[in-house]
């Protein structure tokens, strides 16, 4: 067993995983020691290392892609964010010995759009995109008290299936791209095509006056979405601070303290460049 505390990243692929920078920093900033590692599962063997790294001792993990369903199916319970976003990027390991499997990404996102003064208690936010990364953050966006959420998708019976899911919740609807109407405070960029250098086909009336448009996404340069919405003059910001807001999220189920998320942010950034 090493001795501080023992936590990990897992994921395939993982060496490019910024998770262990991040808690490194957190456990400078707050004088708590912890080990904090990387670990490459392979495919087809995720429960085998999270047992292993159990037997070392480990305490808690972040799990990254493609484990985020097995990390669900492998805990013993799960919280109910975990269990409405239907996917796991944290584990838990309690005194007794109980696995609990939690999702950070919505906290996470929350975290930084409060760190930004983003628009969000009666505003109308428009979120692009329906797949894994949305789920997690439809709930805690309602939680805000939006005037409207609009989720808007290519693939419109998605966007209309994940609003029916949450309309319980607060006022939220889908639709597809060529739909969206009216102008909004928050966009949210959550699609994928980002990575493809793609741009979803969005109207030019989108924004109010002091929106901000945010892309789930980052890089060392804007992304496609964040370019376009630059010529329209409104606040763009990248998901960088999303990532280190739900390893801060994390972070707390584990350690029950709150890092100050800025300066590792900003260590974060001046590596990214
Ligand atoms: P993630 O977990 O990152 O959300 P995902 O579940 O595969 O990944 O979802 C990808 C999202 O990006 C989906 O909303 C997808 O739209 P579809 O549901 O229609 O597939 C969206 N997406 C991917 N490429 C896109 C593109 N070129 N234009 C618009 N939307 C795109």
């Amino acid at each position: 067993m090493s001795e501080s505390p023992l936590y990990a990243v897992f994921g395939h692929p993982v060496a490019h995983s910024k998770s262990p920078m991040i808690h490194a920093g957190f456990a400078a900033q707050l004088g708590d020691p912890v080990c904090y590692e990387a670990r490459l599962a392979p495919v087809d063997d995720f429960p085998g290392c999270w047992r292993a790294f159990m037997a070392e001792g480990g305490l808690g993990a972040n799990v990254t892609v493609p484990f985020k369903q097995e990390a669900a199916a492998l805990a013993d319970r799960l919280s109910e964010r975990a269990r409405l976003a239907g996917a796991v990027n944290t584990l838990i390991v309690t005194e007794d010995n109980t696995v609990v499997g939690d999702n950070t990404d919505g906290a996470g996102l929350l975290l930084d759009l409060e760190r930004l003064g983003a628009p969000l208690a009666g505003a109308r936010i428009l979120v692009l995109g329906a797949g894994g990364a949305v789920r997690g953050v439809i709930d805690p966006l309602l939680e805000t008290g939006p005037a409207e959420l609009v989720i808007a998708n290519r693939t419109v019976e998605k966007a209309t299936a994940l609003a029916e899911l949450f309309n319980a919740r607060g006022r939220v609807c889908g639709c597809g791209f060529e739909a969206i109407d009216g102008r909004f405070d928050l966009v949210i960029n959550a699609t994928s095509a980002s990575l493809a250098g793609a741009l979803p086909p969005l109207p030019e009336t989108l924004f109010n006056e002091g929106a901000l448009a945010y892309d789930m996404m980052y890089g060392a340069a804007p992304t496609v979405f964040l370019e376009w919405a630059q010529a329209f003059g409104v606040h763009c910001v990248d998901g960088l601070g999303m990532l280190v807001g739900q390893a801060a999220e994390s972070w707390y189920q584990w350690r029950g303290t709150r890092p100050d998320t800025t300066p590792v942010l900003d260590a974060l950034r001046a590596d990214l460049r």
